[in-house]
C-alpha cells in the first residue's frame, strides 16, 4: 500500500473541485448518443473521459463490469480505446447496443422515411401477440394498439443497427406511453396520467436521436474511430468473467449501491414488452417468466438476500453488519449480500487486469436505518485485501441530479426534497483508483 487510505474516513478527504464538473450542463452530459435513453445513476461522461485519458494507454482495452447504459463504452470509442461492458440487465445491453454504434446519417434518414411510409401503409393486416397481464396493467388498450403498430414496423427493419436504434427509441418512450408515474424512482401508477399521442412521441424521440447520431458519427469519423470495437455482454459480474487473466488495461466502473435503485423493476416495461413478442425475441421470456429470480441477481437488490458465509474481506463491512444486526435492521442481509457480491466482483476485476492496470471505481456512501453504509471505504478495503494498491481516492461533490440525493430519515428509502423527513445523502462520492501490482 502506498498511502493508508484504508485507515481513512473518506469524508475527511479534501473536496477536489477539479472533479466536480460544476460547469457541465445537461445538454453536455447528454451529448451525442449519451442522450438516447434515461438510465438511473448514469455516469457523467466528462468524468469517464478524464479517467480514460489519465489512466488508459492509447491502444488499451477498457472494461466496465457494471456497464449500465454504456457511458464508459461510448467515451472509450470516442477516444479510440477498445472497450467491453458487462451488465446483468438486458435493457442495459439493448440501450448500449444502440449507443455505441454511429450510423451513417443519410442511410438512417432514408430508413426513417421508409419507416414512415410503411407505418402509414400497413398496420391493420398485422396479427399482434396477446399481451401479458403485466403489460395490460401498465398500458391502456389504446396505447397498446399504437405501440404494437410501431413495434411491428421495427421488427420488419432489415438492418440490425437501425433496428437496435429504433428498439432503443421505443424502450425510452414506454414510460411516457404508460400509466407509470414519471417522477417516481419505483414502479407506481399515476392515476392522473392522460393518454398520449404515442406515434408523435416516438417520432420526436427518433428525430432527437437522429440529430445526436449525426453528431456522434461526425465526431467518430473525424477521429478515425468509427470502427473501434465496443461490446456489451449480458453477464453477472459476481461470477467468473469470461475474460482471460491480465487482459484488460483499465477498469472504469460505478457499481450499484445497496437497496438504492432496483434496476430490474425500473426497466420492467421494456422487459415485459419484448417478452410479449416471444416469436421475435424468445430470450426475453427468460426474464419476464421468472422476474423474481431475475431481479435477485442484481447486486445491491433488497430482494431475496441470504446471509453470505464467505468473508466480506473488510473489517469495516463486518462492523457495519454487526451494527445493523444490533439495531435489528431489516437491511442487514441485503447489505451483507451486497458486500459479499462486491468482493467477488473485485476479485474478478483483479484477475483480468494486467499488472500496472488501474481500477477506477466511482462510489458513494449512504445510510440505512441510522447506520452509515460506507460503500466506498469497504470497497477500498476489499481492493487492498485482494492485492491492489490504492493509489488515489478523489472526493467529488455531486452537483447534478443524475443521482437521487434524498432519503427518508426513518425508512432510508429514496424521497425528494419536499418531504420534511428527507435528508441529503449523496453530497459527495469518491473515485477510488487502485493499481494491480507487478509481480515481484
Ligand atoms: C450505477 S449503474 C451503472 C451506470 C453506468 N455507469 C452508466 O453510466 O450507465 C450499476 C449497474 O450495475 C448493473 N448490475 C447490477 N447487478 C449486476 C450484476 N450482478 N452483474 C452485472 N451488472 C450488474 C445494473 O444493472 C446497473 O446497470
Amino acid at each position: 500500500m502506498i498511502y493508508s487510505y484504508t485507515k481513512t474516513n473518506f469524508s475527511d478527504l479534501y473536496n477536489d473541485a477539479n472533479w466536480s464538473f460544476k460547469d457541465v450542463n445537461r445538454s453536455q452530459t447528454s451529448y451525442i448518443s449519451h442522450g438516447y435513453h434515461r438510465y438511473p445513476a448514469k455516469f457523467i461522461p466528462q468524468i469517464v473521459r478524464k479517467l480514460i485519458k489519465k489512466y488508459t494507454p492509447t491502444d488499451g482495452i477498457v472494461f466496465d463490469p457494471f456497464g449500465g447504459c454504456g457511458t464508459t463504452l461510448v467515451e472509450s470509442k470516442i477516444l479510440g480505446r477498445k472497450s467491453i461492458g458487462y451488465d446483468i440487465n438486458p435493457v442495459a445491453k439493448l440501450i448500449t447496443n444502440a449507443k455505441t454504434v454511429a450510423i451513417e446519417p443519410e442511410f438512417l434518414y432514408r430508413s426513417w422515411s421508409k419507416f414512415l411510409e410503411d407505418y402509414n401503409n400497413k398496420g391493420s393486416k398485422n396479427i399482434y401477440p396477446e399481451h401479458s397481464q403485466k403489460t395490460n396493467y401498465w398500458f391502456d388498450p389504446h396505447a397498446i394498439e399504437q405501440l404494437d403498430k410501431i413495434f411491428f414496423n421495427i421488427i420488419d427493419v432489415p438492418n440490425y443497427k437501425i433496428k437496435n436504434f429504433y428498439l432503443c427509441a421505443f424502450s425510452n418512450i414506454l414510460k411516457n406511453s404508460s400509466k407509470w408515474l414519471m417522477s417516481s424512482i419505483k414502479p407506481q401508477v399515476d392515476p392522473e396520467k392522460k393518454s398520449r399521442p404515442i406515434f408523435e412521441i416516438f417520432s420526436y424521440q427518433v428525430l432527437q436521436m437522429m440529430k445526436k447520431n449525426k453528431l456522434f458519427y461526425e465526431l467518430l469519423k473525424e477521429k478515425g474511430n468509427l470502427n473501434v470495437p465496443a461490446r456489451m455482454y449480458l453477464r453477472d459480474s459476481t461470477k467468473k468473467f469470461s475474460i482471460q487473466d491480465n487482459y484488460i488495461d483499465t477498469v472504469i466502473t460505478s457499481p450499484p449501491y445497496v437497496t438504492s435503485y432496483e434496476y430490474a423493476d425500473l426497466h420492467q416495461l421494456t422487459t415485459y414488452w419484448l417478452a410479449d413478442y416471444k416469436k421475435h425475441f424468445p430470450w426475453w421470456g427468460n426474464y419476464a417468466d421468472d422476474f423474481h429470480a431475475h431481479r435477485q441477481k442484481f447486486v445491491g437488490t433488497k430482494y431475496g438476500a441470504k446471509i453470505q458465509l464467505n468473508g466480506l474481506m473488510s473489517e469495516t463491512a463486518d462492523s457495519i453488519i454487526k451494527d445493523l444486526n444490533k439495531n435489528n435492521s431489516k437491511y442487514s442481509r441485503s447489505v451483507n449480500k451486497y458486500f459479499s457480491d462486491m468482493s467477488k466482483s473485485i476479485k474478478q476485476i483483479y484477475r483480468v487486469l494486467s499488472p500496472g492496470g488501474k481500477l477506477c471505481m466511482i462510489i458513494g456512501n449512504t445510510s440505512l436505518t441510522g447506520i452509515e453504509i460506507k460503500n466506498a471505504e469497504v470497497a477500498a478495503e476489499q481492493m487492498d485485501n485482494i492485492g491492489f494498491d490504492i493509489v488515489n481516492v478523489i472526493k467529488r461533490e455531486l452537483t447534478n441530479k443524475m443521482i437521487a440525493p434524498f432519503r427518508d430519515k426513518t425508512t432510508g428509502k429514496f424521497t425528494n426534497k419536499s418531504n420534511p423527513n428527507s435528508k441529503r445523502v449523496y453530497k459527495y462520492e469518491y473515485i477510488i483508483v487502485a493499481e494491480k501490482k507487478f509481480p515481484n
